[in-house]
């Protein structure tokens, strides 16, 4: 008898470790810098329900689901007004955004929205200010994975009224607010990636991890412009050692197969984003996709790169002139070199002359050419041409 009642103890303890377990084992969200797509830089105000259907259907058909890109986020223009308790509705674009998210879960895929701390966002439309554990529920209810949590209306109707003159002050109101959005998303119990939208203000890099960011923008908003593309990309340099497992420098969206980026410069953009491992959230036109800008955004190795479980970023080695040369420390004890052709007159008369004992590299190092897939060998001051707005990208699996 006192056998049996010690092991029914011994039994029920056993079962409530298990699920004390279980509840604090809930699944951890980007481990690897977010992949996906977001409606933004291509539909902008336009996205309605059906161009978030079709780019789910897209990524399933196109190979870019197993490719990664996992997560289809509806940016901003979605929100229509509240209601008298306060639950806020959706507007004719998004007519049921529960059904649009079963639609994205039965593909396989994951769903993303977009709101701010403020009273409006960036498009005017109604943000979360006030109803902050309300609008997590509703997300969570709906079965989002992804909240974009845009800062802009906040910064006029709180922090500069709140603090005037004191910028301080205006900063630790913005973090609270933050704070306060993860809290209600923690609350609901659903796994759900938070990232921060406030454009690289007061390093959000040092207090975003702590209250449970996963990404946040490192700067303003991109376009496709390589100028723009470029100035943002120099603005990681500094910024490796924040990033990792969990919480990522976010350089903005991507901007590959829009505007008039040329084949060089979509290439190059999206080579750099695996370098500094930052999310990779596509936002061009799936439906009408290139093969050359499909081929760059379904390239596996470049991916890869961006992927890599260290969750080390790249940092820039060097630069000589106008060209740059990055590297990334990846598992397995193997190393990405990058060499970007930056400026725009970088001409074959001119070639670059690498230099592989900057990078701690001594003597002929095997390489593969991730954009040819060919394997190359790389030695001490070999002549490289690159076309300006290009890089070379390449994976040394045994650096010596
Ligand atoms: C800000 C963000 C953009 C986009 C728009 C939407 O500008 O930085 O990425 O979300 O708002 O209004």
């Amino acid at each position: 008898m006192r056998i049996f009642a010690s092991l029914s103890l011994a039994v029920l303890a056993l079962a409530s470790f298990t699920a004390n377990a279980q509840k604090s084992a809930a699944p951890q969200v980007a481990q690897t810098p977010p992949m996906g797509w977001n409606s933004w830089n291509y539909f902008a105000e336009k996205v309605t329900d059906k161009d978030i259907r079709d780019s789910a259907d897209q990524i399933v058909a196109n190979g870019m689901k197993d490719a990664g890109y996992i997560y289809v986020n509806i940016d901003d223009t979605w929100e229509a007004e509240r209601d008298a308790t306060g639950l806020l509705h959706t507007n004719s674009k998004f007519p049921d955004m529960k059904a649009l998210a079963d639609y994205v879960h039965s593909k396989g895929l994951k769903i993303g929205i977009y709101s701010g701390p403020g009273n409006k966002t960036c498009g005017g439309y109604a943000a979360s200010l006030g109803h902050e554990e309300q609008d997590a529920k509703m997300y969570a209810d709906w079965g989002i994975d992804y909240l974009k949590y845009d800062l802009c209306s906040f910064i006029p109707d709180v922090m500069e009224k709140q603090a005037p003159n004191d910028k301080a002050a205006q900063m630790r109101i913005m973090i609270a607010a933050y704070d306060k959005m993860a809290k209600a998303l923690k609350a609901t119990g659903r796994p759900i990636v938070f990232s921060l939208c406030q454009y690289g203000w007061d390093a959000p890099w040092e207090w975003a991890p702590a209250l449970g960011g996963n990404l946040w923008r490192s700067t303003g908003d991109i376009s496709p412009d390589w100028d723009r593309i470029y100035a943002i990309l120099s603005q990681q340099d500094g910024l490796a050692k924040y990033a990792g497992p969990g919480h990522w420098n976010d350089p903005d969206m991507l901007e590959v197969g829009n505007g008039k980026l040329t084949l060089e410069e979509n290439r190059a953009h999206f080579a750099m984003w695996a370098m500094v491992a930052a999310p990779l959230l596509a936002g061009n036109d799936l439906p009408h996709m290139t093969p050359e800008v499909k081929s760059i955004l379904l390239n596996r190795d470049v991916i890869a790169i961006d992927q890599d479980k260290l969750g080390k970023q790249g940092t820039r080695a060097y630069s000589d002139g106008e060209v740059e040369v990055w590297t990334r420390h990846l598992s397995g004890g193997a190393l990405a070199v990058a060499v970007l052709a930056a400026g725009d007159s970088r001409y074959s008369t001119h070639p670059f002359h690498l230099d592989l004992a900057r990078l701690g590299l001594h003597g002929p190092q095997e390489a593969k050419n991730l954009w040819t897939g060919k394997t190359m060998t790389l030695t001490e001051h070999m002549p490289i041409e690159i076309t300006s707005h290009d890089v070379l990208l390449v994976r040394i699996a045994a650096p010596k």
